[in-house]
């Protein structure tokens, strides 16, 4: 599948807008239109009955150690500076980006592949493309009218390497011309910090700046003792939010991939040490299967465990889950998910101030006059047993996925073109959404097949029924072949189309929309059937 064609299908029918779009845009920013809205409101219903209010806090999950608890926290998205100091984002969260001296644009390090040259007359600079299949940037774009190239070739140039090998003015030369001449720029890499800083309150200045959080996670560690006083949650047990979170990514692309302004949906999961490697296994392996569940193909999607030297000292174990996303080169798979151990890292940084995590064992982070560089709650956030008395801090395993990068996944699997017949049952071909029926915008369609004889009557009963339950819609407007299509582009799992036979035996006919296959229910029996059809 074509991103563009994705694109394209997600503004025409409604699901996903550029950001602030009537002023050109605001890169890195997206809104999702009125069919996206309910997809993603569904991703995240269906991650948070799952996870946490369907979670059965009795028996054991299979695979689970032990029975475990889940709850939830909603945070705010501004918190006391300190929490990302003794967290490590305020001095760790970065990216390196360069700057390029000739269009005065910015960069990340490791996006730019190309140099500034110049060659038959003109500046250009060569590029050897981007992770994106669309040019996005005016170097792109004017690399790519120089070399006359349209946007796919020049990305399976840069693929094959071709583009990629122009590192040299030599290599420039041979492929340009023999008087390119290379002109340079771009400044070293340097370090960005990619959170965004606001300043709270009228007084501005340096000591009422704050940040908009870069991560969901830390407003639950914070608020890991209000949880344990004020509910009867013991060890093991995890706490879920869901939330905006903000960075300010130097290069945002790929559609929604990398955004500035995107959504978590976070579980800290707490234990005991002891059992934390088998914590780490159950929730990899469960999150992993989840995605599964929801409707992504197998032979997409992969579990990548870390290898032992990209791990923080503190960490024993972390997994990405990954997604063959179409924008990708072949062979090349995108983070949905990052299951980590992460020791007692994050509250042993919020009770005693930030921890070295480049030091094991962890130690304090001192400053040039050896005093702690940023200093914790001082708050006991350990957790005493009850049972054994057994006092300890807990170890954390953090099953932590995007909401939009999950939503995008799902809307790249499910765009499907294949062919119905139509009226006359002449095969056409078609334009398919195949969502699973749990996250599609709408549960089902209601149509009268004439606008006549008691069916837009009998059709708005059903409707009526249906809506008190689901998402539906009712269509009377033009051939019930358009209809159909209508609704195959949205998502919509079921139609149910009303006719002369239901007039005179009170049935309907129940469409499916991958199978294409139609059967007849009582109109008493459609809400149960559908409610049944859409939890299979
Ligand atoms: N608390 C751990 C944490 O935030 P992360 O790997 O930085 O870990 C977790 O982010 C997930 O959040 C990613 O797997 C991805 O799904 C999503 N995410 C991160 N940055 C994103 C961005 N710029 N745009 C969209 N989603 C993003």
């Amino acid at each position: 599948m074509e991103m563009e064609k994705l694109v394209s299908l997600c503004k025409r029918r409604g699901f996903l807008f550029q950001s602030s779009e009537i002023y050109g845009g605001i890169n890195g920013f997206w809104d999702y239109g009125p069919l996206g809205v309910e997809l993603k409101r569904n991703v995240k219903e269906a991650w948070w009955r799952d996870m946490v209010s369907g979670h059965d806090d009795i028996s054991t999950m299979p695979g689970a150690p032990q029975p475990y608890e889940m709850t939830g926290l909603d945070c705010t998205i501004i918190m006391h500076p300190q929490v990302w100091k003794c967290s490590g984002h305020y001095d760790l969260f970065h990216d390196y980006m360069v700057d390029c001296r000739q269009s005065k644009k910015r960069y990340r390090h490791d996006q730019v592949v190309g140099r500034w040259v110049e060659a038959k007359g003109q500046k250009i600079f060569a590029t050897a493309g981007s992770d994106s299949d669309q040019p996005e940037t005016d170097i792109e774009r004017n690399a790519l009218k120089f070399f006359g190239l349209r946007t796919k070739q020049a990305e399976q140039l840069a693929w094959d390497g071709a583009m990629v090998s122009l590192t040299t003015v030599d290599d420039f030369a041979q492929v340009l011309g023999p008087d390119a001449k290379e002109l340079g720029t771009l400044t070293e890499p340097r370090e960005y910090n990619l959170m965004f800083k606001t300043t709270v309150g009228a007084l501005g200045g340096e000591e009422n700046s704050a940040y908009l959080r870069p991560e969901t996670a830390q407003g639950i560690f914070v608020n890991f003792k209000n949880v344990v006083d004020s509910s009867r949650v013991r060890i093991p047990f995890g706490i879920a939010q869901v939330g905006k979170s903000f960075r300010n990514e130097i290069t945002p692309r790929n559609f929604t991939f990398r955004s500035r302004e995107f959504e978590q949906m976070e579980i800290e999961f707490f234990c005991h040490p002891s059992s934390s490697a088998d914590w780490y296994t159950y929730w990899r392996n469960r999150r992993f299967q989840w995605y599964l569940d929801m409707g992504l193909a197998g032979d997409k999607l992969r579990l990548r465990e870390h290898h032992s030297d990209e791990l923080s000292h503190y960490s024993t174990g972390t997994a990405d889950i990954e997604y063959a996303f179409p924008f990708l080169p072949t062979g090349e798979y995108g983070e949905l998910e990052g299951i980590a151990h992460r020791g007692d890292f994050d509250l042993r940084s919020h009770m005693e101030g930030k921890l070295d995590p480049n030091s094991n064992p962890l130690t304090l982070e001192l400053d040039a006059n050896g005093k702690p560089k940023h200093r914790g709650s001082g708050k006991d956030l350990t957790y005493r047993d009850d049972l054994t008395n057994e006092r300890f801090t807990p170890h954390v395993v953090e099953p932590s996925a995007g909401a939009d990068r999950a939503t995008l996944a799902f809307l790249c699997e499910a765009y499907t073109e294949d062919e119905a017949p139509d009226e006359n049952g002449k095969l056409q071909s078609r334009l398919v959404m195949k969502l699973h029926p749990r996250i599609a915008p709408i549960k089902a369609a209601v149509f009268p097949l004439v606008k006549k004889d008691g069916m837009p009557e009998m059709s708005q009963d059903i409707y009526r029924a249906l809506k008190k339950k689901f998402n539906v819609f009712y269509d009377e407007k033009g051939a019930v072949g358009r209809r159909y299509r209508r609704q195959d582009e949205a998502g919509t799992p079921f139609c149910i189309t009303v006719d002369g036979q239901s007039i005179t035996d009170g049935t309907v006919t129940i469409r499916h929309r991958d199978t294409l296959e139609q059967w007849r229910v009582k109109q008493d029996d459609v809400v149960a059937e559908i409610d049944k059809l859409i939890s299979e």
